[in-house]
């Protein structure tokens, strides 16, 4: 059987070492619809790409002293390195400067004029250079570009036109009877209201001033219109008009293009005047999303680093970053972003509502089965509910993933989430411990272990790395079977017997502190894995009740580490302590240790130590330290690193 396909595009980025958080949007947003339509089983083509001709990147170079094709390749291959660190999953890059697509954009340049939808004349008019955009005398707002709002050039040379006249008719009828083309809908009213019944002007396509383009294939002295160029590119990269054009067949038209909101003229009225004129089929669906801003209004990379996408990933990891993006925002809308908003989500929705979930279960799951998952247990009524609610989700995600509804696919996944939170308060596994109702704690834990399973599993798309720790720690990492859609389907998968292990807390509690606000970890007692309420083992026996022993409990509240020294310094007038960096293999800390005087901090760097990885917070001599290693003291008073016997990968637990 034919898979069924899925074709997903974002805009083709202007190459530019400027990219902000707002840049990553579109980005992040098509790659979370990619990985959702691969989960439930299409076959995905998702392409973004950079679009390097014009001559705003003409003059860019030549500011820069560079030719430009030495200048755009520097910035593209940051740009490629900035969608791998937010674990962007494309399948295919195109950069409008490969010969794949200059080749085809000149075959279609000379299939137009041949067809006779391109003349050439004289274009005496307005021209946005940042925007590459031409606009009419009436167009213009107080002689600025009426999008970005700065000052036009007045352009005059000879150029080629296509007749987008000839086509406006027949656009205006397909926007019409397709009311799902263009959204959201107020975009669509936009563009029929201000572009298309006031009459379509034929569009300069092509320009003779600047060279930085490609070529007229019958008329070199012309370069052809930058946003010509540019918008074929989501039919360039599946070979249109090459030698092997197999997926054009397979994926045209394009089921969603995602753009932002004001480039959707360009999407939508010249793109699908192209297509006609080319014979093909228009996209099923142009979305125009809103923009990202910041308090005091549009974002630019001169306002900081808060919205630099490296820091804030750096910071906060990609998946944080994706996740607020995703959920702060209802899709078509403008948002705001700050820093402020985003530890508010990470704090309350995925250290408390998420993080807390995974980590009262798994605590209780080691209190009262040795971290074993039980088998199904006795079912009650109660647990209805949540069964139900499970099996409602899923598609009741789909349906809104559908309609690109991103935030309110991911409100209905917190809905779920607070509803397995309530569930352990109701259930009160505690009481049911000590009651000794073995069955019914059985089901209870059961329930909790599958309800996790099935959010991490409907997590992945939207953040892509958080669902393996989750696996990890339930101890159903090497188990696939068990990551998919179809797993999820049906309440009951979870593998009784799994040994579950609490790991490191997923997303630490964050505060920022000082004038230059860093983030740090809030310490407060729920950072701790262990259930809300204090419980008895079942097999306590008496010997956690004798004075000076601790059971296996209280040591199990050590969160001991293997952590490898990735960094080590001297602190200025503090002969005792060394500043270190550690890595716990997915995090790094921050440690202040008392070593100074029996290490030299060369010699540290590669040693692999145990690490108390969930001490307070300390400021030492003003140095944040998160974190403590073990050391031996002799009768000497000399200290002797703990390592490990053989070498262990960092983050490993010690128990
Ligand atoms: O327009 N908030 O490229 P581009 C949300 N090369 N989205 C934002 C944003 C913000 N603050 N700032 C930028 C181009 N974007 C053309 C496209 S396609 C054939 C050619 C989004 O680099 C913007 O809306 O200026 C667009 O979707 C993407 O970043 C690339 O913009
Ligand atoms: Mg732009």
């Amino acid at each position: 059987m034919n898979k069924k396909t899925f074709y997903i595009t974002t805009p083709i980025y202007y190459p530019s070492d400027k990219l902000h958080i707002g840049h990553s949007y579109t980005t992040v947003a098509a790659d979370a619809m990619a990985r959702f339509k691969r989960l439930t089983g299409y076959e995905v083509y998702f392409l973004t790409g950079t679009d390097e001709h014009g001559q705003k990147m003409e003059r860019r170079a030549v500011e820069a002293g560079k030719e430009p094709q030495v200048f755009v390749d520097e910035i593209v291959a940051w740009i490629q390195k900035l969608w791998e660190i937010l674990d962007i999953s494309y399948d295919d890059f195109i950069r409008t400067t490969e010969m794949r697509h200059k080749d085809s954009v000149q075959k279609i340049f000379a299939k137009f004029y041949e067809q006779g939808d391109i003349y050439k004349s004289k274009y005496e008019g307005w021209y946005c250079t940042p925007c590459e955009a031409f606009w009419t005398e009436r167009q213009l707002e107080e002689t600025c570009c009426p999008d970005c709002r700065r000052p036009v050039e007045m352009v005059a040379e000879e150029s080629y036109f296509f007749k987008m006249s000839k086509y406006a008719d027949r656009l205006m009828e397909y926007i019409e009877n397709h009311p799902e083309f263009i959204q959201p809908v107020s975009r669509k009213n936009e563009m029929i209201n201000n572009f298309l019944k006031p009459g379509l002007e034929d569009l300069c396509v092509s320009r003779t001033t600047f060279r930085w383009g490609i070529p007229v294939p019958f008329d070199e002295k012309h370069v052809i219109y930058v946003w010509l160029d540019a918008l074929s590119n989501y039919i360039t990269a599946l070979g249109y008009l090459s030698e092997d054009d197999h997926k054009v067949h397979t994926y045209w038209p394009a089921d969603v293009q995602l753009i932002g909101k004001e480039i959707v003229r360009f999407h939508t009225i010249y793109w699908p005047i192209f297509l006609m004129a080319l014979g093909l089929e228009l996209p099923k669906k142009v979305f125009g999303h809103g923009w990202l801003l910041l308090d005091e209004g549009k974002m630019s990379k001169s306002k900081g680093n808060v919205i630099d996408p490296e820091v804030l990933v750096d910071r906060y990891g990609s998946d944080a970053i994706r996740y607020f993006l995703l959920r702060e925002i209802p899709f078509g809308a403008d948002g705001h972003f700050s820093e402020d908003a985003l530890i508010q989500r990470l704090n309350f929705d995925l250290a408390n509502d998420l993080g807390n979930l995974l980590n009262r279960t798994l605590a209780m799951l080691q209190k009262y089965y040795g971290g074993t998952a039980p088998a199904s247990g006795t079912g009650e009524p109660l647990d209805d509910e949540l069964k139900n609610m499970a099996f409602d989700l899923p598609a009741k995600m789909e349906q809104l993933m559908d309609e690109l509804l991103f935030s309110n696919a991911l409100t209905e996944l917190w809905k779920f989430i607070g509803r397995a939170n309530k569930y352990i308060d109701e259930a009160a596994p505690w009481a049911l411990a000590k009651a000794g109702r073995q069955d019914r704690l059985d089901a209870v834990m059961y329930n909790l272990l599958e309800s996790i399973r099935i959010i991490s599993v409907l997590l992945q798309p939207f953040m892509p790395q958080t669902p393996e720790k989750i696996w990890a720690q339930l101890g159903i990492i090497d188990m696939p079977e068990l990551h998919t859609w179809e797993s999820i389907l049906e309440f009951g998968k979870f593998p009784s017997g799994a040994a579950t292990s609490p790991g490191a807390v997923l997303f630490p509690r964050l505060e920022l502190v000082g004038e230059d606000r860093v983030p740090v970890r809030q310490a407060t007692k729920k950072d701790k894995p262990q259930p809300e309420r204090e419980v008895k083992p079942k097999e306590a026996g008496n010997m956690a009740e004798t004075e000076g022993l601790i059971s296996i409990d209280e040591f199990a509240r050590i969160d001991l580490r293997v952590a490898s020294i990735i960094e080590a310094e001297r602190i200025e007038g503090a002969d005792k302590l060394l500043q270190l960096k550690v890595s716990l293999g997915n995090e790094e800390r921050q440690v202040v240790a008392g070593i100074a005087k029996h290490y030299a901090p060369e010699g540290l760097v590669g040693k692999s130590v145990i690490f108390v990885a969930n001490l307070k917070p300390v400021k030492l001599r003003g140095i944040l330290s998160e974190g403590m290693l073990l050391a031996a003291s002799d009768t000497e008073g000399n200290l002797v690193l703990t390592t490990t016997e053989t070498l262990v990968a960092p983050g490993s637990k010690v128990k």
